[in-house]
């Protein structure tokens, strides 16, 4: 955890969530820079790395709704997870792209964290106001026509689906393509084609290129002026 001490009011706190089982991928480098760059640009940073933290995605009884209750006390492990979502002006999670969607850590950690009562359920959404940058790295090349879909479909679940029913006040998918060193697509006959594994040069130009693409992203989502609000 990258936790300052000072509590200055006017410093913006940012969560950084990955969602990635090995620290050595591409995932978390990209979310190592991000942290770097958000503390840059003065935020101060809670890092939660869900597999290096433990956090069981699995939905349990504990914090499964009482839609008849939205005071229900859900487990403590839950309402810690809550405490440093409320304490974030904003939050970037970092993950893969997974069958178009974010893979199941990530899912786990918003069906059991964002709950009833905490995230949605209220008439004074806590959430409200909240910014929120989803940056999946996606192993699809920038010219692969199945990108724009991927886009959308994210756009539609997260941003649509959770981020705005839980009030956040903005919320950006960022798609970091051609995260894969061997390019790949599917061909007419439904045959995965892998191919040639990019090396040198060409793959040094090819993370520096993402990286700066993912510098791009999160500088502006760290810039943004509604993140202020002391
Ligand atoms: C289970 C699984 C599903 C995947 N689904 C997609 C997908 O739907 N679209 C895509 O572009 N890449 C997909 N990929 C490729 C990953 O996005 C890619 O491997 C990852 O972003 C590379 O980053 P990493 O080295 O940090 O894991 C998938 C990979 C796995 C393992």
């Amino acid at each position: 955890m990258t936790q300052h001490d000072s509590h200055d009011s006017h410093a913006r706190n940012a969560l950084v969530v990955v969602a990635h089982h090995r620290t050595d991928s591409l995932t978390a480098h990209t979310a190592r820079r991000a942290v770097a760059r958000l503390e840059a640009a003065g935020y101060r940073v809670d890092l939660l790395d869900l597999h290096a933290e433990g956090f069981d995605p699995r939905m349990n009884e504990a914090d499964q709704p009482d839609w008849s209750n939205r005071e229900k006390p859900y487990s403590a492990e839950v309402h810690a997870h809550m405490r440093r979502v409320l304490d974030a002006d904003a939050i970037v999670a970092v993950f893969p792209v997974y069958w178009q969607s974010v893979p199941a850590i990530l899912k786990g950690w918003i069906d059991r964290v964002w709950t009833y009562g905490f995230a949605y359920g209220r008439s004074k959404p806590r959430l409200a106001g909240k910014r929120i940058l989803w940056l999946g790295l996606a192993g699809a090349t920038s010219d692969d026509p199945v990108v724009a879909g991927i886009q959308s479909i994210l756009e539609t679940n997260l941003s649509e689906g959770i981020a705005y029913y839980c009030g956040f006040s903005r919320s950006t998918v960022a798609l970091l393509t051609d995260a894969e060193e061997r390019p790949q697509r599917v061909d007419a006959e439904g045959n995965l084609r892998v191919g040639d594994a990019v090396a040198g040069t060409a793959r040094e130009k090819q993370y520096a290129e993402l990286d700066e693409r993912a510098r791009e992203f999160v500088e502006k989502f760290a810039a943004d002026e509604s993140a202020v609000s002391a």
